[in-house]
């Protein structure tokens, strides 16, 4: 199995390099962006607690996305590896996440860091708030404080990582095919 956490702050790229990436490694793809969304858009009761927070920006609870985390591993038996997009975004996930991948005799190979500056992500997700209906891209305000909530709680996870020797940072400004060719270059190093 090949696991690859694909970090980096709201607008950084990490959805659209995940993609072409599942399309290129035929890995399953983790979004818990993705994942709540969708029970928003189910309207189940944990998506109507769970809009409140993200209109604001905020992080959503750690056993929430852990346990929806735990569940989509479970439900992917036979997955060659996985990308993890949006996850995880704190300690406590990255503790949670390496307990799940042990009990399934498997483990993080590489997280890819993408670094982009602020002045880029809002300037993106200022331009997708205009046309993606994503309630939390609808103004600066928000926008800006999902970037304050990484910041202040998920930059730190790349420390967690670190201590495992596990990060490489990947420019993640330009095209879009020369930000794939970065971590391509970085993950055939690693996949067998
Ligand atoms: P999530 O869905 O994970 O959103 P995010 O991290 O805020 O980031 P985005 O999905 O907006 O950006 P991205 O990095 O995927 O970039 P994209 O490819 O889209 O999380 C949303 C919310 O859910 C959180 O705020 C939180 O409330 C909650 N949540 C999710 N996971 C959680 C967790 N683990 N714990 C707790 N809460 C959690 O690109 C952005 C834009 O830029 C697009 O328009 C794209 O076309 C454009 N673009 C991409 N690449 C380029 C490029 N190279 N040049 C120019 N434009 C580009
Ligand atoms: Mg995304």
């Amino acid at each position: 199995m090949f696991n690859l956490i694909l970090f980096g702050p709201p607008g950084s790229g990490k959805g659209t390099q995940s993609e072409k990436l599942i399309a290129r490694y035929g890995l399953k793809h983790l979004s818990t962006g993705d994942l709540l969304r969708s029970e928003i858009s189910q309207q189940t009761p944990l998506g109507l607690e769970a809009k409140k927070i993200m209109d604001k920006g905020q992080l959503v609870p750690d056993e929430v996305v852990i346990g929806m985390i735990s569940s989509a591993l479970d439900g992917n038996p036979d997955a060659k590896g996985f990308l993890f997009d949006g996850f995880p975004r704190t300690d406590k996930q990255a503790e949670a996440l390496d307990k799940l991948l042990d009990l399934k005799k498997t483990s993080i190979a590489v997280m890819l860091a993408l670094n982009v500056s602020e002045e880029e992500l809002v300037k993106r997700l200022v331009k997708r708030g205009e046309t993606s209906g994503r309630s939390d891209d609808s103004n600066e305000g928000v926008i800006r404080a999902r970037i304050a909530e990484y910041n202040s709680k998920t930059a730190a996870v790349a420390e967690y990582y670190k201590k495992f020797d596990k990060v490489v940072l990947v420019k993640g400004e330009g095209s879009v095919d020369d930000i794939f060719g970065g971590l391509c270059g970085e993950i055939d190093k690693r996949i067998d």
